[in-house]
């Protein structure tokens, strides 16, 4: 498993993965790991556990590696991010620090509140992805992998509208070629994983592969996608709640949503570029679950405004507030106030980890492009652009276990159940 950025979310996934197969903690949170999958009829009491049901690859079989711009190996890197409690950190030292980051591909243009050391030099972006390439064969190769997964773990780029450059594979090596612009670090991460024919996600809101140029390189060489942005903490509650309010009818004028966050990531987030990313990525959730244009009394004139304020003395345990405005039978306003004291990478981890786990299973199962079953991980579902991103939790979690049972050639379940009342 490789990772691009090794923060907190990286080895808190990597250190999680190490103590669960010593037996030191539990998988909590990984539907791979612990969740069950009903089979056929509720008479025949068939539920056995995911990773019983599809092949997915062993936690002991896993191998991982990864890049930072940083040079610190896994176990300061851990430290760094303060998430995980040094007393745990220390029972899995020796794995973590034997990995060791490969030099990076960076450029401040696209994180501009980073820099650090360790970034490879190439003549142009072509060079530094043909480095990238030579990078994850040679890990292949010194680990004795069957297989790779690569995941966006980095920072959050700044904001970047697809253009002309992002529209064909020719396109898109030509501007390789003369390090244009519009081709930020993470697309040279995904561009070198996908020619190789590798799964890719985008743990985070940039554009990365979600481009056309990348997409058809995709369906060339059979790779799968997901992304983007992992489905934690203030929007994972928001897509919890949202879909109950819109089944039983109530409208919602406001929705207000602020956070206070101390991790290198809210220190990312606090540049105003980088922001935008993660907003536009935050704030579409609730327009495709409410449907404004089919239920224009209830949801027309919504505001909905998120805020992500950097406050150090929290680090990694972020605290949202959120304040909904509802409306009920015959106009009269509620409210709703959520108070979620998170931690952000321990919700991350598991999904991380899920997503590696099922895109590997996709490769195998010869499913490429956009895997859009796996939606239930991401704030912004990557989809085919003839139709909406599917937010609601509850439907993203029916597509996706659907997707396990005609993998496996079992019956689909469509809850209609007239047979024990006939
Ligand atoms: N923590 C969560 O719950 C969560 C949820 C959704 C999305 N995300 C996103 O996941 C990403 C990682 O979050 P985090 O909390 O681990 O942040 P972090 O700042 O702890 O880690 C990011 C790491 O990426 C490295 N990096 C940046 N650009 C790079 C590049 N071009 N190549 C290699 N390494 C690079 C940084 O040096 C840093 O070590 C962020 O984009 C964040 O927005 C996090």
């Amino acid at each position: 498993m490789l990772l691009v950025g090794l923060g907190a979310v990286s080895t808190t996934t990597i250190a999680g993965v190490f103590a669960i197969r010593r037996g030191l903690a539990q998988p909590i949170g990984s539907l791979t790991q612990m969740g069950t999958i009903r089979l056929g009829k509720r008479t025949e009491a068939r539920a056995p556990r995911i990773k019983d049901f599809v092949p997915l690859a062993d936690l002991n079989d896993i191998v991982f590696g990864g890049w930072d711009i940083f040079e610190e190996d896994c176990y300061a890197a851990a430290r760094t991010a303060g998430v995980l409690e040094p007393a745990q950190l220390e029972q899995v030292r020796g794995e973590l620090e034997a990995i060791r980051p490969m030099p990076a591909v960076f450029d401040q243009r696209y994180v501009r509140r980073l820099d650090g050391p360790n970034v490879k030099k190439g003549k142009n972006k072509r060079d530094l992805a043909e480095q990238v390439v030579a990078d994850i064969r040679a890990f292949k190769e010194q680990h004795g992998c069957d297989r790779l997964v690569m995941i966006w773990c980095g920072s959050t780029e700044v904001y970047m509208k697809e253009s002309a450059v992002h529209a064909t594979v020719a396109t898109f090596e030509k501007a390789l070629e003369q390090s244009d612009d519009a081709i930020a670090s993470s697309m040279v991460y995904a561009y070198a994983a996908i020619r190789e024919g590798i799964p890719f996600a985008n743990a985070a809101p940039n554009l990365t592969a979600d481009i056309p140029a990348l997409l058809e390189l995709a369906a060339r060489t059979r790779a799968p996608l997901a992304g983007n942005d992992m489905k934690t903490g203030q929007t994972l509650i928001k897509t919890i709640i949202a879909p109950g309010l819109k089944a039983r009818l109530l409208g919602v004028r406001g929705w207000y949503s602020t956070n206070i966050l101390g991790n290198r990531d809210g220190e990312v987030l606090d540049d105003p570029e980088s922001f935008k990313t993660k907003e536009e990525s935050k704030k579409s959730a609730l327009d495709y679950i409410f449907q404004p244009q089919l239920y224009p009394e209830l949801y027309k004139d919504l505001c909905h405004v998120v805020r992500i304020n950097y406050y150090p003395p929290r680090g990694d345990n972020k605290e949202g507030w959120d304040n909904i405005d509802l409306v009920g039978w015959l106009g009269y306003p509620m409210q709703l106030k959520i108070n979620f004291l998170c931690r952000d990478s321990i919700l991350a981890a598991p999904i991380v980890l899920d997503s590696a786990l099922f895109l590997d299973l996709a490769k195998r199962a010869g499913m490429s492009g956009i895997q859009e079953w796996l939606s239930f991980y991401f704030k912004s579902p990557m989809h085919a652009r003839e139709v909406y991103p599917e937010h609601d939790l509850f439907i993203q979690l029916i597509k996706l276990k659907n997707t396990l049972r005609y993998m496996r050639g079992e019956q689909l379940i469509t809850h209609l159940g007239r047979e024990y009342y006939d």
